[in-house]
């Protein structure tokens, strides 16, 4: 097979007239479909149908503690739940604090006291005159938001198969004292689910910041969200907390997660796990800003889930339902983009999505066709800062939502839209 490169231009002005007639038979099927974001598909969402029962009279509503949780109180979180998270996390019980439904608030949160409070006693960021943040790319454009909204300089740092680059990282941290953080989505990472080696976690909690408040904010938002039936050695990661511990520098982590894609997307429980200090310091701030959380719902995900091995249960029900998904978009992909010489894209062993890069000065054509068409997807350039994708290559494919049939003619119209822009972007060159 010749790669699209190495055809003649009338071979490929042929082709790309072929393609352009597939689209718009696509087109006129009038597909309505919605693939932006890493939402859980229903039959995902009953899975945990036992929530809505596992509290239904009075005397359901105590903990293990005999806390009331139909009341004010436990501003870290019922201790249950904090164990349940805390072991989620690879963190000590009394290191966790149980917070609302959304641990983007807890980041939010935690960047906004980086401004106002500033951390462990240092100037307040508002105050400096400039804040950086270390953002590997491509990543979770929500991160990038957070920070964008407060003013945040953000930096690309490239990833590599096995977590940032590490070079760059410890360049910036070790020597700029106004590069106060990285986000850090360390397993199964949004967009590529790639987990970061122990050597790179090693290296993370080996840093020496230029500025002593510098943090990780390391959300392992995806640490048990597997989609192979076995777990990979290779996504067995590391501990940063007792790693950072083990270097000395035990206050140098934020550790982020929640439950949003175990049981309910924007009905779950989300955590935040650090240092006894660090704790101490946001329950401190929390002490301003809230009575308590939910406490009913911390106590409803403690009897489904149980334990961490009861979450790892259900999330072998999650990982047979989107397997197959996963799978069906890599055969199309495959089937229909593989030796053309136009195109890369990761098979992930976990997380929600399909990392694509398209060639440069592709993507937002491709985005904007397969909209024209009836398929929303993630924004070109979403997942870089400042919504800049220096190549426009980056795709992020996200597909948990869709059936499979819907997902399947997604897939297609999605690789005819690759072909078409880039046949347009060869026969430019030419
Ligand atoms: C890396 C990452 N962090 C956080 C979130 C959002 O989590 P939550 O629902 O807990 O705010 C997502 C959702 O897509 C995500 O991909």
């Amino acid at each position: 097979m010749k790669t699209y490169s190495e055809r003649t231009a009338d071979e490929l002005k042929a082709i790309l007239a072929e393609e352009k007639e597939k689209y718009e038979q696509i087109k006129a099927l009038g597909i309505k479909l919605d693939m932006s974001r890493g939402k859980p598909s229903k039959e995902q969402l009953d899975l945990s149908k036992d929530m809505l029962t596992c509290i239904s009279e009075n005397a359901d509503c105590y903990d293990e503690a005999g806390t009331d949780c139909r009341n004010y109180g436990s501003l870290a979180g019922i201790p249950s739940a904090r164990k349940l998270m805390g072991d989620l996390m690879g963190a000590p019980a009394d290191q966790t604090i149980v917070c609302g439904n959304a641990s983007l608030t807890i980041m939010f949160d935690t960047v906004a006291r980086g401004f106002t409070h500033g951390f462990a006693g240092n100037t307040p960021w508002a105050k400096l005159d400039k804040v950086k943040f270390l953002c590997p790319v491509p990543g979770y454009d929500r991160h990038f938001g957070v920070t964008e909204h407060f003013g945040v300089e953000m930096i690309n740092i490239p990833m590599k198969s096995d977590g940032p680059d590490m070079d760059l990282v410890e360049q910036y941290v070790n020597n700029d004292p106004a590069v106060k953080g990285i986000w850090c989505v360390p397993k199964y990472s949004n967009p590529q689910g790639i987990t970061y080696s122990a050597e790179v976690v090693e290296r993370f909690a080996k840093l020496k910041p230029a500025a002593p408040d510098f943090r990780i904010f390391w959300d392992n938002a995806y640490g048990v969200h597997i989609i192979t039936e076995n777990e990979d050695p290779r996504d067995d990661l590391a501990n940063i907390l007792e790693r950072c511990e083990a270097n000395g520098n035990p206050d140098m982590v934020f550790v982020f997660a929640s439950t949003s894609k175990i049981t309910y997307a924007g009905g779950g429980i989300s955590a935040f796990a650090s240092s006894k200090k660090n704790v101490e310091e946001m329950l401190g701030h929390m002490t301003y800003q809230i009575i308590s959380h939910d406490k009913m719902n911390q106590l409803r995900h403690v009897k489904f889930l149980k334990d961490i091995d009861g979450i790892k249960a259900q999330m072998q029900k999650h990982a047979a339902l989107m397997r197959p998904k996963f799978l069906l978009v890599d055969e199309i992909l495959k089937k229909e983009l593989d030796g053309l010489g136009i195109c890369s894209y990761t098979l992930p062993r976990g997380g929600y999505f399909i990392s694509f890069d398209a060639m440069n000065g592709c993507a937002r054509k491709i985005v904007n066709m397969a909209k024209e068409a009836g398929l929303v997807l993630t924004g070109a350039g979403a997942s870089y800062p400042y919504h800049n994708d220096p190549d426009d290559s980056n795709i992020r494919i996200a597909p948990s939502l869709p059936g499979l049939d819907e997902l399947k003619k997604a897939a297609d119209l999605f690789a005819v839209c690759v072909k078409i822009a880039s046949l347009e972007k060869i026969l430019e060159n030419r």
